[in-house]
């Protein structure tokens, strides 16, 4: 026990920060990515390469290719891992058929506030193992307080265009994690900068971490416009939608709002649901969204007078047709009977659930108060366990679960060729360059 307790002391040290996440973005302007070519594969050596002539690219090769030719883009950089090159074989390439003209698909319109782009994790080994966070549309996109990673070993192309500027915690290109913010707008200036980020907003780093223990809010709401522009809302089949605060579209599911007191801990939250809930076999289609959000204050639900932070629980199965929500509601349903129980102890005052049924926890403290409840301990009975146990740490389990680890950030050698209108120029690593890594 005593062991447990300092395991755990360590990784609050090292991680004393709440609500932040980890963005990656998925897209990449890799040559080996068969998915960036307009016949679907990777060009061989019988294949013609075309890029774009007036389209700005940066495009990373991983190996060594065979090719019967290249047009180069106008302004645009190949970065070479160290083995990687291109070559004509004499004779042709028997393995690659009669030969085409492959096109390297153009990457201009793929933008940083579309929320499909970004995949979500709440440390880099999740990221990498893929556990992923499932997040309202404005919290997919990087928020103030998030770590934005782009795949070592990759390159992209990202239109960062909106009305205000974009700030997060830090960004992680090629291999090298900024954290400040002369040396990542010096990065951008840069020759793989500037292909990299283009559009109208500049991004920046701040270096800064959410350093609520109770959570932070995203603040991308002013970004609302531009995110929710990218997504399709699909068609309701429940009765009464919900409309959770920080999603562009209406969904059938069941909302929690949970009112906090300062010793609430977010991250402890998320993680007390994660073990005692969504890791329930039946709950295993449930997705859960989890954000601080600030709610207007109304008198008399008609005058506007202030606002106050809660946190939004989102709740969303993939049932469709009648049962559309409900395996959603059963669950809100525990997560209120959860407080009720134990609030006290974790810092929640009191909480309420509304789901796309109709039902709602005002309802709940009505007539049918005792079906539900005999319901929900039912199922809790179920769980095999004692009711008081609490919840298993997953920071216990996990022990490996650490924030970062150093030498994944290490820096690569990359080569460079940069084309312009005069020809090919071989640049060195823009980090001997530059001196980032003072
Ligand atoms: C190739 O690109 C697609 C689409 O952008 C992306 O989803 C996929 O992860 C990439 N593949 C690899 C191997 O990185």
């Amino acid at each position: 026990m005593a062991l447990r307790h300092n395991v755990l002391l360590f990784l609050c040290i090292l991680n004393p920060f709440a609500d932040a996440l980890y963005k990656q973005w998925i897209p990449d302007t890799n040559f080996e990515n068969a998915t960036n070519w307009d016949k679907g594969s990777v060009p061989c050596g019988n294949d013609q390469v075309v890029f774009l002539a007036q389209r700005k690219v940066s495009v990373y090769v991983e190996t060594s290719h065979t090719l019967t030719g290249m047009s180069l883009p106008v302004d645009g950089q190949l970065i070479l891992a160290s083995g990687s090159g291109f070559s004509v074989r004499e004779g042709g390439d028997p393995g690659c058929g009669s030969g085409v003209t492959a096109q390297f698909k153009d990457p201009e319109s793929l933008k940083w506030f579309d929320p499909s782009l970004w995949l979500a994790a709440t440390s880099i080994d999740d990221l990498h193992g893929g556990t992923y966070q499932f997040s309202v549309h404005e919290e997919s996109v990087p928020c103030q307080f998030d770590d934005v990673v782009f795949r070592e070993a990759s390159s992209f192309r990202v239109d960062v265009s909106c009305d205000h500027d974009v700030l997060v915690k830090s960004v992680s290109v090629l291999g090298k994690k900024f954290t400040s913010s002369s040396e990542f707008s010096q990065y951008l200036s840069s020759d793989f900068g500037r292909l990299q980020f283009h559009g109208s907003s500049p991004v920046s780093v701040s270096g800064s971490s959410c350093a609520d223990i109770t959570g932070c809010i995203c603040d991308n709401s002013k970004n609302r416009n531009e995110i929710c522009a990218n997504v399709k809302c699909d068609p309701l089949e429940c009765k009464k939608p919900l409309h959770p605060v920080g999603h562009c579209c209406d969904v059938c599911g069941a909302v929690v709002d949970v009112r906090f007191s300062s010793n609430f801990n977010f991250e402890s939250y998320r993680n007390r649901l994660l073990h005692l809930f969504l890791s329930l076999p039946k709950y295993k289609t449930v997705q859960m969204a989890m954000s601080k959000v600030s709610k207007e204050q109304r008198l008399l639900e008609l005058i506007p007078f202030g606002s106050t932070q809660e946190i939004q629980v989102l709740l969303l199965d993939r049932e469709t047709g009648q049962d559309a929500g409900n395996l959603a509601e059963s669950l809100a349903r525990e997560i209120v009977k959860d407080v009720h129980d134990h609030g006290s102890n974790i810092g929640i005052t009191s909480a309420d659930f509304q789901a796309s049924s109709g039902a709602s926890s005002s309802e709940m403290a009505g007539n049918s108060a005792g079906v539900v409840v005999g319901a929900v301990l039912g199922s809790l009975i179920a769980l095999g366990g004692p009711l008081d146990r609490g919840y298993d740490n997953p920071m216990f389990d996990k022990p490996t679960m650490m924030p970062e680890v150093p030498g994944l950030y290490g820096t690569e050698m990359v080569n460079s060729v940069t084309l312009t209108h005069s020809g090919v120029h071989f640049v060195n690593p823009v980090y001997d360059e530059t001196d980032f890594n003072a």
